[in-house]
C-alpha cells in the first residue's frame, strides 16, 4: 500500500564442510540484516554524518522474505566467480524461478584471480536469466559465526545492492561516476574503518566523501548507508516497468 515491494527470496547452501553449511538461523539473521539496511532500521543509522542526512535513504521501501532454503553437499571446496555454484551439472544448485525470485547462493569458500573473495551478483541485466543473483563466501553470511571485519551481514547489502542496479560509489575509475548524483565522486574505494571527514579531490573540486555507503569497500562495521539517489535508482528495477518487475 505505500509502496513497498517484497522481494521473495531462496537461499542455496552449496556446502563442502560444517562451516559452510550455514544453519537456518544465521540464514534468517541475514534476512534480518537485509531487511534492517533496506529500510534504514539499523542500528547503526545513527551514526550517519549531519552532512548527509539530507540524502539518506533511510527506508528504501524494498523487503525480503525467506521462501525456501535448499542444502547440497559437495565435495568442491572453492568455487570461482563463473556461476558453477547455479546449476546442478556443473556440481551447484539450479535456481529457482529467478523472474520471481531472488536467489542467493552460499559457497564454503570463493575466489577470483586467485585471492579470496566475499561475494559477487550480477546486474539487472541477467534478470531472469539461469544465473541470476547473489553469491556469498559462508564466512561472510549472516552474523554469528562469521569472521570480522565482514561479519555484519552486509555483504549481502552490498551485493544486492548491485542486484538491483547499484554501481560502486567510486565509478569503478579514478573518479568515476556510480550515476547516482547525491553520492560525492570519490577518487577510488575505501577500505577498513576510514575516520569521517575524509576528503577527496576530483576535477580541482574538494569534497567529504561517503565511504559508509554499502556501496563503498570498507569494513562491514563502517558502513551504514544507502543514498536517496541509490533508492530512486533501485525502487526503478523493481517497478513494473522495471527490468525486475518480476519480483
Ligand atoms: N568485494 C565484493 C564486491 O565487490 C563485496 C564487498 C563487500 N564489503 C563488505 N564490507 N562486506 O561485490
Ligand atoms: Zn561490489
Ligand atoms: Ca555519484
Amino acid at each position: 500500500a505505500d509502496g513497498t515491494v517484497e522481494i521473495p527470496v531462496v537461499v542455496n547452501v552449496v556446502y563442502s564442510n560444517a562451516a559452510g553449511n550455514v544453519s537456518d538461523a544465521r540464514i534468517t539473521e541475514q534476512i534480518d540484516v537485509l531487511n534492517a539496511d533496506y529500510s534504514g532500521t539499523n542500528t547503526d543509522a545513527s551514526k550517519v554524518p549531519t552532512e548527509f542526512q539530507p540524502v539518506n535513504a533511510g527506508d528504501t521501501k524494498i523487503k525480503f522474505r525467506l521462501v525456501n532454503t535448499i542444502r547440497k553437499s559437495t565435495t568442491k571446496a572453492s568455487w570461482k566467480t563463473d556461476d558453477a555454484m547455479k546449476q546442478a551439472s556443473s556440481g551447484g544448485i539450479d535456481a529457482t524461478n529467478p523472474t520471481n525470485y531472488l536467489n542467493i547462493w552460499v559457497v564454503s569458500k570463493m575466489t577470483s584471480q586467485g585471492k579470496s573473495i566475499l561475494g559477487y551478483a550480477k546486474f539487472p541485466e541477467s534478470a531472469g536469466l539461469w544465473l541470476d543473483g547473489v553469491v556469498i563466501a559462508a564466512p561472510f553470511f549472516g552474523k554469528t559465526g562469521a569472521s570480522s571485519p565482514y561479519n555484519l551481514g552486509r555483504t549481502a547489502t552490498h551485493e544486492v545492492g548491485h542486484y538491483l542496479n547499484l554501481r560502486h560509489i567510486w565509478g569503478d575509475a579514478m573518479c568515476g561516476n556510480d550515476l547516482v548524483d547525491d553520492t560525492p565522486t570519490q577518487t577510488t574505494s575505501n577500505g577498513g574503518a576510514p575516520t569521517y571527514p575524509l576528503y577527496n579531490t576530483c576535477n580541482s573540486v574538494k569534497r567529504s566523501v561517503m565511504f559508509m555507503n554499502y556501496m563503498d569497500y570498507v569494513n562491514d562495521a563502517s558502513m551504514f548507508m544507502f543514498s536517496s539517489g541509490q533508492k530512486t535508482r533501485m525502487q526503478s528495477v523493481v517497478a513494473t516497468s522495471g527490468a525486475r518487475a518480476g519480483l
